[in-house]
Order: structure tokens, then C-alpha cells, then sequence
């Protein structure tokens, strides 16, 4: 058994983000910016046999949980493949994914078959023009798509929805309804300055606090606990199994109890969320590393890893796009 991956602030980290692509087919307006088209799989990116080695090495040393992001990870044709390959290691429990569900239908069997346990989807709107607005697609597909999971029995499904003044912050609501209708847990975000996309977005940033009271006029939500250890913390609706969880990286951050990093498409690791510091995986991986040098190379990226985000004072400090690590 290596040693657990114990960062510099005494967090143990267990729980890893990997970004399949940048590539997406949408859109939104706090995430990618316009006009990236691209459609080869360039030579830096990880093969499937490469990925299945770092993360490999990442099961050795604790990790429990692993999550498939982008960018948007269905775009990319051997996601199924990585999926069975993440899910067959050993020591891995939880294998999620996060995706715009817009190519569901087609993939939510394969998905399950292939080893994923659950999905977080993001919605921000049920309203087609809104949506089209704000991503540039079309919500029917999305609607669709988490049809498509249910009826796959691919689940449970976490909605996320970030909140944007003028935006969608007069229809919450309806999104707690759409969530009780169907049991999926619906959770609140924050905008992030995370590339140009991200700060410019923030001009509508909403504080959760007001979300919660809002909710509150018309919802009895009392506290509830959710296992994973993840940034959200929760309420439940009364009456009802819905769980409405408030992602605060602004107004309470949450990096005190962190548990993760990110390794994005070209092996690059992302240490903090809100941070450019970054640890290079690739070459090793590429050069031959043994498992044992691979290992020791993990455990010095996570001597690097920062202590918090600072959003709050230096919202310029991360300038590449939330696509690159899949939030
Ligand atoms: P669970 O494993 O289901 O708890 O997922 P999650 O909430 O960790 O992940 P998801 O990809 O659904 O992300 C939801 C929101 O939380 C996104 O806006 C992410 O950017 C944000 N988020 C996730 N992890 C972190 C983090 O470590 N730091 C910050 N600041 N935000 C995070
Ligand atoms: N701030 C907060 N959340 C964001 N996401 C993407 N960009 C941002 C941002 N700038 C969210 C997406 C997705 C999740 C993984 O990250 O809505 O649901
Ligand atoms: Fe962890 Fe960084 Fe996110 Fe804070 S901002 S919770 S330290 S990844």
C-alpha cells in the first residue's frame, strides 16, 4: 500500500476531477468563450491507456472517487472506453460524471453498462429561449437526455444551476419543482472568475444567501447532511426526498475541506480550482515512469497545492477557461 496523498494544509485527497476534452458542444455565456471549433485529437492529449495509468497510480494512493468532466465529456468518442477502464480499477467506489446531457440519449446505456454510478447535469434554465440564450443549444435535447438516464437507470442525477442576476434568478422555483417532480437533487452555484468568460460573468453574480431566502418564502427546508464531501452544503425540502444544495465559492468558501484535484486532457494536473499552479503528468507518463516514479511525481504536485482560492481579491488571478478543467 503507498502513502495517502496528504497536501501541505493536512487535506487528505481522494477525489479526482479529470477533464476528457475541452471541446464543447455548447456554449455558456460563464464558461467557454465563442468560436472554438476543432474536432482532431491532438498528439498531447492522453490515450485511453495512458489516462487508466495516472489514474491508476491516483487508486493506489487513496483516491476513492473519480469524476468525468470537459469541456463536454461526451464529444469525446472514447469516453465509454475510459469510463470501463476508470471503473475496473481497483480501490475506485465512485465513478460520476459531469455533462450538459445534451448526447444522452444516445450514450445513457452504454454509460451504465460501462461502470458510471451517477451524473451531475447542469440546467440553468426551463425556458427554451433562455436556455438558447445562455448556452447557444437547445433545452429539449437536455430535457430529453436526463429522460434518457432515468430510463437507463444511470443515477442519481445532480442538477446544477448557476445563478445569474436578470438571468434566470426569477425562476428558481420552477426548478425546485421540475427537481421534486422527477427526485433529482438540485444544486445552487455561484459565478466564478475563472477566464475572461467566467469574470465577465460575474457582473451578475448572485450571493446564495438571497437564493435561500427566497426559497424559503415558499419551501420549508430544514438541514440534511449528503455523504461525499463535496463543496455543497445541503437542505432538505420538507415533505418531499429532494436534497437543494448551495455551492458558495464566493460568499463562504469551502477550501478548508478540500479533498481534490484536477488532471486535465494533456496530463497537465490543476492543483486548485482557483489557482494557475500546475503539475505535468504527460511526460513522465510518456517517458516510461515505473509505477513507483509516477507515484513520487503525484506526491510532489500535491506539495504545490495552494491553500484556497482568491476569487474575492484577485478575481484577474486565473486566466484559463473553466473548460479546460470542467469546473
Ligand atoms: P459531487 O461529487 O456530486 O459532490 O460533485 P461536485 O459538486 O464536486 O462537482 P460538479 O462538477 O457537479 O461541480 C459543481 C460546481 O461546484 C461547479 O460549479 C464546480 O466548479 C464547483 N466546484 C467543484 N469542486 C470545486 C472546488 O474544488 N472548488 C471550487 N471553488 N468549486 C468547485
Ligand atoms: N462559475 C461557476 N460554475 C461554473 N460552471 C461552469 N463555469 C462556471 C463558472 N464560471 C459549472 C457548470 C457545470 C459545473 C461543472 O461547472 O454549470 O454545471
Ligand atoms: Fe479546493 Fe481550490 Fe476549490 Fe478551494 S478553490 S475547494 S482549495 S480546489
Amino acid at each position: 500500500q503507498s502513502p495517502a496523498l496528504i497536501d501541505p494544509f493536512g487535506r487528505r485527497i481522494e477525489y479526482l476531477r479529470v477533464s476528457v476534452t475541452d471541446r464543447c458542444d455548447l456554449r455558456c455565456n460563464y464558461c467557454m468563450p465563442r468560436g472554438f471549433r476543432d474536432f482532431e485529437v491532438p498528439e498531447h492529449w492522453l490515450t485511453t491507456a495512458e489516462l487508466e495509468r495516472i489514474v491508476g497510480a491516483f487508486a493506489r494512493l487513496g483516491t476513492r472517487r473519480v469524476r468525468l468532466t470537459g469541456g463536454e465529456p461526451l464529444v469525446r468518442k472514447e469516453l465509454p472506453d475510459m469510463a470501463r477502464a476508470i471503473a475496473s480499477l481497483p480501490g475506485i467506489r465512485d465513478l460520476s460524471l459531469s455533462t450538459n446531457a445534451t448526447r444522452l440519449r444516445r450514450h445513457a446505456e452504454e454509460l451504465h453498462a460501462a461502470g458510471v454510478d451517477r451524473l451531475n447535469v447542469s440546467l440553468d434554465t426551463l425556458d427554451p429561449e433562455r436556455f438558447k440564450a445562455i448556452t447557444g443549444g437547445r433545452l429539449d435535447k437536455v430535457l430529453d437526455g436526463l429522460e434518457a438516464a432515468r430510463d437507463a437507470g444511470l443515477g442519481p442525477v445532480k442538477i446544477n444551476t448557476v445563478v445569474q442576476r436578470g438571468t434566470n434568478d426569477d425562476e428558481l422555483d420552477g426548478l425546485v419543482d421540475y427537481c421534486i417532480e422527477r427526485g433529482f437533487t438540485l444544486r445552487f452555484i455561484e459565478t466564478m472568475p475563472v477566464g475572461d468568460t467566467g469574470r465577465e460573468a460575474t457582473d451578475d453574480y448572485v450571493d446564495l444567501a438571497e437564493v435561500r431566502r427566497g426559497l424559503e418564502q415558499r419551501f420549508d427546508l430544514l438541514p440534511a447532511a449528503m455523504p461525499g464531501g463535496g463543496p455543497a452544503r445541503y437542505v432538505q425540502v420538507a415533505g418531499t426526498d429532494v436534497k437543494i444544495g448551495f455551492i458558495t465559492p464566493l460568499s463562504q468558501h469551502f477550501c478548508d475541506t478540500c479533498n481534490r484535484v484536477r488532471l486535465g486532457v494533456d496530463g497537465t494536473l490543476y492543483l486548485c480550482l482557483g489557482d494557475e499552479a500546475t503539475y505535468d503528468l504527460r511526460t513522465p507518463v510518456r517517458e516510461g515512469a515505473s509505477d513507483a516514479e509516477l507515484e513520487a511525481h503525484i506526491h510532489a504536485a500535491i506539495a504545490h497545492k495552494p491553500e484556497r482560492h482568491e476569487f474575492n481579491d484577485r478575481p484577474e488571478k486565473v486566466v484559463r477557461f473553466m473548460s479546460m478543467t470542467g469546473g
